[in-house]
């Protein structure tokens, strides 16, 4: 006897090699609790079925547990024939039962059994990671909310464009990651579908039912066509376009921190604790969690993309090529689950410098706003731009600051200028202005918290 789960019609023996470039066990190992859980609700199934006698299904679930308690103790020894979590827990369950565990797999297929594991860890798994991401979103309208007053220059192009309220800032990024949150509940839904009862293409002639299966494994609904189920990965493909999406936001938001915490910024600091020095230089204090959440993301694109390389034109139906989805789901979960966690510790230390941050904001960004002066005086925007451009342009020439310009030079470009022009050169009263939503006035950003605070309670 070969020892293997399929070795009746073998006669010679697979090269080591071979048997160690087709064995999974070392990842997907991970699965041995949800393993043994699809094992559980199986047996029920085929007791019902009438292929188990309610004594040899019973004789099943007590081995199963004893399966898993020696996995959660850490005492399951793998055996060299173990190739992955379905064949080292079948084999196991003999050794505790004998024979009746040859009744167990009855009309499944580790094709309609791996994906059913996969579907079960990765729905929690999903429930898991959400959890974060909410916790970082909560932390950063908290911040967002207790730092209102803050003013600082946002830019565009990396330029100086206009005043900001800080909570602006914050929100812009916030705003995003409940997209991503919402994303994620959705991916849920589609990974709660159960595909057991498809075998191994054809489905299941023996009568076993699959809405029971679904009620024991509290799966949402059931896969519809058995080739479909055992082959497609398209909640595998989701999770990880979720992910890299999620990623490419906050590599975003650590570039602007990375950003604002040099020297030549100095907007924010971040905390030791998410902080690490130099081995020669002893003055640096370098944003490596920054750096490092910026650079997973390069990680998570490759998983994703090497997925989707994976499962273009594989023929109809389960090939080994669908066992690398579980490296890329693995090694994702546990780089977002990391990336959240540090990302929501980098912001609920982080320290802003209030004051370098309203330095930086600096008349020139007003000239915006003085064309808005002139519009509301009655001149197309059109004009206002280009008599602002003036503005500038002369300020420039005079190398003064643009609030600087006196009334009299002022009106040489525009009679519509008059005493109230001194109205325009004060922050406050800038970003007050943009009052519509959206926008950057604290009634707006009030409402923008409310918004994200009204979509974490939804969800
Ligand atoms: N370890 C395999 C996987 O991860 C299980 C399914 C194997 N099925 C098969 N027919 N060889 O996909």
């Amino acid at each position: 006897e070969s020892g293997k789960l399929w070795g009746g019609r073998f006669v010679g023996a697979v090269d080591p090699i071979m048997e160690k470039f087709n064995s999974s066990i070392t990842y997907d190992r991970q699965l041995w609790e949800v393993d043994v859980q699809g094992s559980k609700a199986y047996s029920r199934g085929l007791e019902k079925a009438g292929l188990l006698t309610k004594a040899e299904r019973d004789q099943i679930l007590q081995g199963l547990d004893k399966v898993a308690e020696e996995w959660a103790r850490g005492t399951f020894k793998l055996n060299s024939n173990d190739e992955d979590i379905h064949t080292a827990n079948e084999r196991r369950l003999k050794e505790l039962i004998g024979d009746t565990a040859g009744k167990l797999h009855t009309g499944r297929s580790r094709n309609d059994q791996v994906v059913t594991d996969l579907r079960l860890w990765m729905r929690q798994n999903c429930s898991t990671l959400s959890a974060l991401l909410r916790e970082l979103i909560k932390t950063m309208v908290d911040r967002a909310e207790a730092e209102h007053d803050v003013l600082f220059p946002g830019y565009t192009h990396l330029q100086r464009a206009q005043p900001i309220r800080w909570s602006h800032w914050i929100l812009s990024h916030a705003v995003a990651l409940t997209r991503d949150s919402e994303r994620l509940l959705e991916v849920r839904k589609r990974v709660n579908v159960l595909p057991l009862g498809s075998g191994a293409i054809a489905g299941n002639p023996l009568g076993v039912d699959r809405e029971l299966l679904r009620a024991e494994l509290k799966f949402g609904a059931i896969t519809v066509n058995s080739m479909d189920a055992t082959s497609e990965r398209d909640f595998v493909a989701e999770f990880l376009f979720w992910a890299s999406l999620c990623m490419t936001h906050l590599s975003r938001m650590a570039e602007d921190l990375i950003l604002y915490g040099t020297k030549e910024f100095s907007f924010v600091q971040l905390s030791d604790a998410y902080s690490t020095g130099s081995s020669l230089m002893p003055q640096k204090k370098n944003p490596d969690s920054l750096e490092l959440i910026r650079s997973k993301a390069g990680r998570v694109f490759g998983r994703c993309a090497g997925l989707l390389m994976t499962l273009k034109g594989l023929p109809s139906t389960y090939n080994k090529d669908l066992q690398e989805d579980k490296e890329a789901v693995f090694e994702v979960s546990e780089t977002m689950s990391a990336v959240l966690q540090v990302a929501t510790g980098v912001i609920s230390t982080l320290q802003i410098h209030r004051e370098n941050m309203w330095q930086a904001l600096s008349p020139d960004m007003l000239a915006t706003d003085l064309a808005y002066y002139l519009v509301r005086k009655g001149m197309p925007f059109r004009q206002a731009h280009e008599a602002s451009g003036k503005a500038v342009f002369m300020a420039e020439t005079k190398g003064v600051a643009l609030n600087q310009l006196s009334l009299q030079e002022l009106q040489t470009i525009s009679p519509l200028f008059s005493g109230d022009v001194s109205h325009v050169w004060d922050y406050g009263h800038s970003v007050e202005q943009y009052t519509a939503l959206g926008g950057t006035s604290s009634s707006s950003v009030n409402w923008q918290i409310g918004q994200v605070r009204a979509l974490l309670r939804a969800q």
